[in-house]
C-alpha cells in the first residue's frame, strides 16, 4: 500500500469539507458572525433535525457559542463571496462584523441573516473537544430561507469558494489557513473529556 505524504492526505480530506456556512451567535447584546466549512447534517430523523460544526477555540464565535449554547447556521448561495470575506477573514472581537449585513433577531435571540440560501437556528445539544476546536452538536429549533417562497440559487461549496474567490484575497486566505493550522498543530493532541450539561443557569 503506498504511503501518502501529509499534504496528499490533506488534499484527499478536502473532499470531506462541507458547504461554506455562516455561523452567527450572540452574547449579552454582542452579536457576531463567522464562516465555516465543517458543518454536517447530524441526524437522519426528519422530526429531530440536527447539525454539527467544528469551531476553533481562537475564534470569538467559539466563546459566544460555548457560553450561550446557541447559534444559527446559514447555507449560502454560490454568489455570496463578499459575505464570506466579511465574516471569515477577520475577527469580530474588535468590531461588529454584522453592522452592514441585513439581519433580524431569530427565535433564540441570535441574528439571522436575511440573505442566504437557508438558515437553521440551533440549541447546543452536546459538544466534543478536539484540543484545538469544539464540535457543537445542535438541535435545530427553527428553519427558514432567504427572500421568496423557497430557497433559490445554488449552495456555495468549499471547492467553489476556493476556485472562484477574487485573486486578491487568495494570499490572505492562505496565510489565515496556515496560521489556523499552526494553532491546531500545537493543540490537537490535548483532548479534554467534556460533558455538555446545558447552561447550568448561565443564561
Ligand atoms: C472558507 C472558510 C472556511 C472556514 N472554516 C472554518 C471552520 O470550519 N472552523 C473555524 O473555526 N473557522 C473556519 N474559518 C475561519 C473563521 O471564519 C475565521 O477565523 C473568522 O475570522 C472567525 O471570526 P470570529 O473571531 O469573529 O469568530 C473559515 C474561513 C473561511 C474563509
Amino acid at each position: 500500500m503506498p504511503i501518502l505524504q501529509p499534504d496528499e492526505t490533506y488534499q484527499l480530506l478536502r473532499n470531506l469539507t462541507s458547504p461554506v456556512v455562516a455561523i452567527t451567535s450572540e452574547r449579552g447584546g454582542k452579536r457576531n458572525g463567522m464562516i465555516a466549512d465543517s458543518a454536517v447534517r447530524a441526524s437522519i430523523v426528519p422530526a429531530i433535525p440536527r447539525v454539527s460544526v467544528y469551531v476553533h477555540k481562537f475564534n470569538y464565535s467559539h466563546d459566544l457559542i460555548f457560553e450561550t449554547g446557541r447559534y444559527v447556521l446559514h447555507l449560502l448561495r454560490d454568489d455570496q463571496f463578499e459575505l464570506i470575506h466579511r465574516l471569515g477573514f477577520t475577527s469580530g472581537r474588535a468590531r461588529d462584523k454584522l453592522a452592514h449585513v441585513p439581519h433580524h433577531t431569530g427565535t433564540l435571540g441570535v441574528p439571522v441573516l436575511d440573505d442566504c440560501y437557508a438558515h437553521f437556528e440551533c440549541r447546543v445539544a452536546n459538544i466534543m473537544d478536539t484540543g484545538s476546536s469544539t464540535c457543537f452538536l445542535g438541535d435545530v429549533v427553527a428553519v427558514g430561507h432567504g427572500a421568496g417562497d423557497r430557497p433559490s440559487g445554488t449552495v456555495m461549496t468549499a471547492a467553489h469558494f476556493r476556485a472562484h474567490m477574487p485573486a486578491e484575497w487568495r494570499g490572505e486566505y492562505e496565510a489565515l489557513l496556515r496560521a489556523a493550522q499552526a494553532y491546531a498543530a500545537e493543540r490537537s493532541r490535548d483532548i479534554r473529556p467534556m460533558v455538555w450539561r446545558g447552561l447550568q443557569g448561565r443564561e
